[in-house]
């Protein structure tokens, strides 16, 4: 299962493209959006939980965090991998900083959960999708980081080939 959480659609485009890699590998696949469809109420028949999130003001959405939380013992007995989808992710100056608050401390809280593997993806900052006051502090968010470089009202970050490449580790390992 990949079971995800996101606000604006690019963790779950990224989730839909793991399951494709899962089951192009033969794994039976099942993609939830822990909002829209709600949480599983059986784990026993998932050899493998990757929960994922896109992260908004530092946070991960509320959904999979919950889901953790709540299936804590469960999940101890289980291989699960967590990933998130962030701005940040894509930045060389701010990745490592941010790895550590996004998923190093977010799973030392999740203990005896004990990750097979996490994944740090860079997400899609699109303007078109977001109010007035989002817009207002998503530009300043833009312009205080971008440095030298060129600011834009839509920027995909996503790198599929990493996605992809980590989606088939987690199938190989
Ligand atoms: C209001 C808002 C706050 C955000 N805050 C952060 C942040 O604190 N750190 C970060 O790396 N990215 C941040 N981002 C970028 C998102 O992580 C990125 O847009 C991601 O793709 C969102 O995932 P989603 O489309 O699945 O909701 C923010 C985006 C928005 C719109």
């Amino acid at each position: 299962m990949i079971a995800y959480g996101t606000r604006y659609g690019s963790t779950a485009e990224i989730s839909e493209r793991m399951g494709e890699i899962f089951t192009e590998k033969g794994m039976k696949t099942e993609v939830r959006d822990l909002k829209k469809d709600g949480t599983p109420t059986d784990l026993d028949e998932y050899d493998l939980v990757v929960v994922g999130s896109g992260i908004l003001a530092g946070r991960w959405t509320k959904e999979p965090l919950k889901f953790l939380e709540q299936n804590k013992e469960k999940l101890a007995e289980k291989s699960v991998a967590l990933f998130v989808v962030s701005a940040y992710a894509a930045d060389s100056e701010k990745h490592d900083r941010v790895y550590e608050d996004y998923l190093v401390s977010v799973a030392e809280d999740l203990k005896p959960i004990s990750p097979v593997s996490m994944g740090f993806f860079g997400g899609v900052i699109d303007f078109s999708k977001y109010n007035f006051a989002v817009r207002i502090l998503m530009k300043r968010m833009v312009s205080s980081n971008a440095g030298d470089r060129e600011v834009s009202e839509y920027m995909d970050l996503r790198d599929w080939e990493e996605i992809e490449s980590w989606a088939k580790s987690l199938v190989t390992e």
